[in-house]
Parts: structure tokens; C-alpha cells; sequence
């Protein structure tokens, strides 16, 4: 219950209606209460999820086939066990099979999964307009998303499988998938494309695991998030107040799954959603809550579909790096407390990913009405990458963070750009 209180806190923070102040009170009340332990382990809310998880991914295979695509479902296993969902379209009705087709990589944002690259449909969806112009299409699926909730031992319903934040996805997952692809295509290198936390797990992997740079023929970052001190999301300024107190957000979060139950959604819904703010529905989805919502650009009629397939699922971990990133305004490792630092890191605060040995060329694309991606540290991570090739802010003033993916005019705006910078680096 009381980490239903906590949302529904935190998403009252954020659409404005109580100020941070007094929910810094009103959190701290609770505190002693908190961790006086808690036992909040819902079993039917578990069972809602693990159904949730198996009718996604018949989804996904049913719905890219109904468009007349063929699509592909692989199992990857990561080096810490970790075992991934990764989909593929290889070749589409336009353009068939064929030997030695270019290789496009494409990684989902927090709280998201492959599904984004194709909920706009043939035709305006980015994996469907890649494969119809002749590329091999492949979709990771990061740990803990709706597919990739498996591992060789450890269980999705217990703690210790939602130990990881998403250093491990750039550390881990990225290599894994991209290993599996090439191998598979017989391919050398192949063109990334990221959205969001598929960009700042990128960072990751190319900066601590440089030999993977040559595998990159390119990297296309849409709405690319590292430094994010100047970001504007009152989700994670509410959250900020608490990242220090690891043993308090570990009680009440549980360092576990972070998938609100529709359960969670309802409770919310029935004291956040005014009928002036925003469309009702949309503002009890925590996913909206975080990135922010563009009415203006947005279509509609996708609403039930996306809503349907996000929150993908992500672990509590992943939220609070990137709330430490906001406190500290540092593109760092996580921060366990100085005991944990010690051990881990030999050091009292994380150590920084050294950006300097990204050598893959890197194409950015970021907007002005980002809540997560903020142009001010678009620019600070620009200014750090010692093979940036294209920087573009899309001429829009309202485009946010999700509009990259499902925006009405997000073709004229973003992907004829970025399909020509594709092209460029095939
Ligand atoms: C909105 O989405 C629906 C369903 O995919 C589609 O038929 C319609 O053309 C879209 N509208 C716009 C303006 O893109």
C-alpha cells in the first residue's frame, strides 16, 4: 500500500497539484514506518503481470505478421545469465530475402520494448520503413522488460533478478544482442539506433567495452540521455530527495520490478486524471508521467495500443540512476553509499564512463520539449564524444520525448534525417 502512495505522491508532484515541499514532509512521516518493514508482496498482482508478459509477446509476433511482415523470435543469453527476447523482421513484402542485407540494430527506452518500432504501422513505423528499403531489421529487448524477463537462475518474482540498473544493460545486454546478430547474419558491423535509455546504454557499452566501437558501422541517438542535471521532469526532482537514503527507497520499492499493477493505475487514476489536463487514461500511465505528453503530436487513436504494451516492465534501479544522474550531474556508475563504492569501485562516489573512448561515429537528434532528454545536456554530451558526426535539434518546439517514435509527423521531422544518415553508413 504504501508504495501505492508513493506513485500516487510522486505523480501529484508532477502534474502540480501538491508542491515537492510538502511531499517531502509527507514522505518523511512515513519513513520510520517504512522501515519498520513492510511486507507488500502481492501474489495476485504477480500473477496479473506474468499474464500481462506471455499475451505481449503472441501480440507483437501476431500483429508484424498480420501486416504481412515475417518476424523472427530469439533467445539471447547475456554472460550474467540474463536471457533476452530479441525480434526480427528480416526482409519485408516490398523488398524480399536476400544474401548479405545490411544489419539495423534498434534499442528501447525505459519502460518501453521493441514494441515501439512498429506500433505507428507499415509504411510510418521506422522498423517497417527500414525493411522495406532493404535492411535486416533486428529489436533488442532489454533485462526485465516484458521480453526479456528470464534467466538461467534466478526468478523474475524474487529480488535478486531486478538487481541491476542500466549499466548492466549497456554492460551486458548490448554486447550479448549485438554479438548474437552479427553472428547470425554473418555481418561485421551494423547501424544502432536508440531511443532514450537505448542511447545512454549504448554510451555504456562503447566507453567501458571499447572493442565493440568497430561494430558499429554507426549510432543513431534519438532524444539521447547521459548528463541530465538540466532536466526538467518532476518525476525524478520528487524522487531525487530520497536517492541518498538507499536503505528507505530499497524498503519501500523493494529494489524490484517497476510495473505498476492496473491495480496502481486505478488508484491513481481516480485522484490525478482531471478532464481539462490531459487525456484522461493517459495521465494514470506512469510511462507519460515520466516522459511527458504532447497532445498536439500525438495520434489519438495509437493511445489504447501503446498503453496496451508500456510500462514494459524495468527495475527500481534503473529510475533511481537516472535520479542520481539529475543530483549529481555526472554520467556515472551507480551509487551504492559510500560503504558499497568502497568495495565495488575502490573509490567513495562511482567512476565516470570515459566518454573519450567512444570512436563509433554518433548522430544525435534531441527536441526542445524533452523532459528527460534536456538540449542543455544534449549539448554537454556533444561537446564529450570525440566522433560526433550530426547533431540535430528537431524544428519543432513542442516535440518531447516520446514523439520520437510515435509522433503524427514524426517522418518529416525526424526519420527521413535519420534514414538518410543510415544510408550514409551502409
Ligand atoms: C492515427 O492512427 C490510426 C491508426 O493507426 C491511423 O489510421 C491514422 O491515419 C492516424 N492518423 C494520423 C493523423 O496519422
Amino acid at each position: 500500500m504504501l508504495r501505492y502512495l508513493l506513485v500516487l505522491l510522486l505523480s501529484q508532484a508532477v502534474l502540480g497539484s501538491i508542491p515537492s515541499k510538502y511531499l517531502r514532509d509527507d514522505l518523511t512521516d512515513i519513513e520510520d514506518e517504512i522501515l519498520e518493514g513492510l511486507d507488500d508482496y502481492d501474489e495476485e498482482a504477480e500473477r496479473e503481470k506474468q499474464e500481462i508478459v506471455d499475451e505481449r509477446v503472441r501480440k507483437i509476433y501476431d500483429k508484424v505478421r498480420s501486416n504481412g511482415y515475417p518476424m523472427e523470435v530469439h533467445s539471447v543469453e547475456t554472460q550474467d545469465g540474463y536471457i533476452l527476447g530479441v525480434h526480427r523482421i528480416p526482409y519485408s513484402p516490398s523488398n524480399g530475402p536476400a544474401a548479405n542485407k545490411p544489419v539495423v540494430f534498434l534499442q528501447h527506452g525505459l519502460l518501453c520494448s521493441s514494441n515501439d518500432w512498429v506500433i505507428l504501422g507499415p509504411g510510418k513505423g521506422i522498423a517497417y520503413l527500414l525493411s522495406d528499403l532493404g535492411y535486416d531489421v533486428w529489436m533488442g529487448n532489454a533485462r526485465g522488460n516484458s521480453f526479456s524477463k528470464n534467466h538461467k537462475k534466478l526468478n523474475p518474482k524474487k529480488g535478486d533478478f531486478w538487481e541491476f540498473s542500466w549499466h548492466e544493460i549497456g554492460y551486458y545486454d548490448l554486447p550479448a544482442m549485438i554479438d548474437y546478430v552479427l553472428a547470425k547474419t554473418g555481418q561485421s558491423s551494423l547501424n544502432y539506433v536508440g531511443h532514450s535509455q537505448g542511447t545512454t546504454s549504448f554510451f555504456i557499452m562503447t566507453s567501458l567495452r571499447p572493442e565493440y566501437n568497430s561494430k558499429i558501422r554507426a549510432m543513431h541517438a534519438l532524444a539521447p540521455v547521459a548528463f541530465m542535471s538540466n532536466m526538467p521532469n518532476p518525476f525524478f526532482s520528487a524522487l531525487s530527495p530520497f536517492v541518498q537514503k538507499e536503505n528507505i527507497l530499497k524498503k519501500l520499492i523493494g529494489s524490484f520490478e517497476f510495473l505498476p499493477s492496473s491495480k496502481m493505475f486505478s488508484l491513481a487514476g481516480q485522484t490525478l486524471c482531471t478532464d481539462q489536463s490531459i487525456v484522461q487514461g493517459v495521465c494514470s500511465s506512469i510511462l507519460f508521467l515520466i516522459a511527458g505528453f504532447d497532445q498536439e503530436n500525438m495520434n489519438a487513436t495509437l493511445l489504447p495500443e501503446i498503453l496496451d504494451v508500456t510500462p514494459a516492465g524495468a527495475s527500481i534501479n534503473q529510475l533511481i540512476h537516472y535520479a542520481q544522474s539529475y543530483t549529481s550531474g555526472k554520467f556515472r556508475q551507480y551509487d551504492w553509499g559510500v560503504t558499497k563504492n568502497l568495495i565495488k569501485y575502490t573509490s567513495l562516489s562511482p567512476p565516470d564512463y570515459p566518454l573519450n573512448k567512444i570512436t563509433a561515429p554518433v548522430n544525435l537528434y534531441y527536441a526542445n520539449n524533452d523532459w528527460l532528454a534536456a538540449v542543455k545536456d544534449v549539448q554537454i554530451l556533444a561537446s564529450k564524444l570525440p566522433n560526433l558526426v550530426y547533431n540535430k535539434m528537431v524544428p519543432f518546439h513542442k516535440f518531447n520525448h516520446l514523439d520520437f517514435l510515435w509522433a503524427i509527423n514524426v517522418y518529416e521531422l525526424v526519420y527521413a534525417d535519420l534514414i538518410a544518415n543510415i544510408q550514409k553508413y551502409t
